[in-house]
């Protein structure tokens, strides 16, 4: 097909609105990144400082790229992989970009590879809440339950499958009938959740603490691989850097005004990870927990909370099964770019790609399973374990790289007309902020780290 007749619809299914959309891109967005993520890496970059950096790097740097990956995907109408190349014929410029769609695709299959793992983490605390048996549980409870659960592989094993076979059942159905559906009830119950142990952690006496140690400026605490950290979960959280939200964009009803929809996106992704991080610091430190302890911080700290509430076996089950609904409204999106390319360019239908795809990041995800109890002690590169690995190659390279990419690309050569008509915007302040944020501020910002933690 040739550029100059690209349709204006996706073959793949379009949105039934732009709220749709805007449900669809949050359900991608806010995920266990908001939820898992953000409260670990902060307590391991010792809070407040690294919380600034990040709220630089989503407002810099994260929303000016997802703005760009909206357009594009708006302007091609197809996978990734095929979009940038279109647009990069069309733009006169050489046929390689491709090969960002590329990178994405991969990035993509990689983060999923670990992701199902985590998300099967949370899919087990759905059974465990529910025996009960956090009822009054003790910070010492809390955690040998979690250690003796990372240290049994076949269970590991299991929740992982379970994971991957809900993620490939839902992108077989589909944009509309599959990914619509799931996203439209879960984001308002898992605010109403969150608020709800935002509450208790008020009143659980370490709020005061929480507080200080998320938004206390302890700049001495921020290593220079912090600040790598924080630009890297910037691009995790809004799910930029890999063209997911760049094959959501292909979806999206040209009426729809692309800058307003991503602010709301960001800000909400935003808001989910400041309120789950205050609601789970307070517990750690009325509990005597470690604030640095690592990727099980949420499944120590929640289970404890719950556990000293009325009613909190069936609060915690709520709470689990909705961080699971979160983790597979974003994993369907990590999935996406790579099948969207494998129906239109190879012809092979929906679900049968979902399949294969699923079945080889399931296999990689064994490695990541692995890791955390028999290949604990194999590190494949300084000290990295083969999930250390994965999560560092994704977050701290190939997705500030590929959204560098994309910025350079949307920045400096897309046509100016269609980045005009894209975002409505003619000259004057708004097109000039635009111009400097994505051809300046977000290229630099991403370079400047990239050169800081090398020289650093
Ligand atoms: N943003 C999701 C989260 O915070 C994860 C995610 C979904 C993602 N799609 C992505 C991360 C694409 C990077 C790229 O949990």
């Amino acid at each position: 097909m040739s550029e100059a007749s690209t349709p204006d619809v996706s073959r793949h299914g379009m949105w039934s609105s732009r709220w749709l959309f805007v449900l669809a891109a949050a359900g991608s967005a806010v995920g266990l990144g908001n939820i898992w993520r953000f409260p670990y890496i902060t307590g391991e970059n010792g809070g407040g400082a690294f919380v600034v950096v990040y709220l630089l790097c989503i407002a810099a740097i994260g929303a000016p790229v997802m703005i760009a990956e909206v357009m594009l995907g708006r302007q091609g109408r197809q996978s990734p992989i095929n979009t940038m190349r279109a647009l990069a014929k069309r733009s006169g410029a050489p046929r390689a970009w491709g090969l960002v769609g590329w990178l994405g695709a991969l990035t993509g299959f990689f983060i999923l590879s670990y992701y199902t793992v985590i998300a099967g983490w949370a899919l087990f605390y759905i059974f465990r809440m529910g025996s009960g048996m956090f009822t009054g549980a003790d910070g010492a409870l809390a955690s040998s339950a979690f250690d003796a659960f990372l240290a049994d592989p076949w269970m590991l094993a299991a929740f992982h499958t379970a994971f991957v076979a809900g993620t490939v059942f839902i992108v077989a159905r589909g944009v509309t009938a599959g990914i619509e559906r799931a996203v439209r009830w879960f984001m308002p119950g898992l605010f109403v959740l969150l608020f709800v142990l935002l509450g208790y952690a008020m009143t659980s006496g370490g709020f005061g603490a929480g507080l200080e140690f998320m938004f206390g400026m302890n700049w001495s605490a921020l290593s220079v691989d912090g600040v790598l950290e924080a630009l890297g979960h910037a691009f995790f959280t809004l799910s930029v850097g890999m063209g997911a939200i760049m094959a959501y964009g292909a979806y999206v009803p040209r009426s729809a005004s692309i800058s307003s929809t991503v602010l709301t996106i960001a800000a909400l992704d935003t808001l989910v990870a400041l309120v789950a991080g205050l609601a789970i610091f307070p517990v750690v430190f009325a509990n005597g927990l470690e604030p640095g302890q690592g990727p099980g911080l949420m499944f120590v700290t929640v289970p404890l909370a719950f556990g000293q509430m009325p009613l909190g076996a069936l609060f915690g089950v709520v709470f689990f099964v909705l961080v699971t609904i979160a983790a597979i409204t974003s994993s369907i999106s990590l999935l996406e770019p790579a099948l969207a390319y494998a129906v239109e360019t190879h012809g092979i239908r929906r679900p049968r790609a979902a399949l294969a795809l699923g079945l080889v990041c399931w296999v990689l995800g064994l490695g990541t399973v692995l890791s955390f109890n028999v290949w604990s002690d194999i590190h494949l590169v300084g000290q990295m374990t083969f999930f250390d690995f994965m999560d560092y190659a994704t977050q701290k390279v190939m997705l500030p790289l590929g959204g560098l990419l994309i910025a350079l690309f949307a920045g400096w050569v897309l046509p100016k007309t269609i980045v005009g008509e894209q975002l409505g915007l003619r000259e004057g302040v708004p097109a000039l902020a635009w111009a400097v944020l994505i051809k300046v501020v977000a290229p630099l910002g991403v370079l400047a780290v990239f050169a800081y933690a090398l020289l650093g």
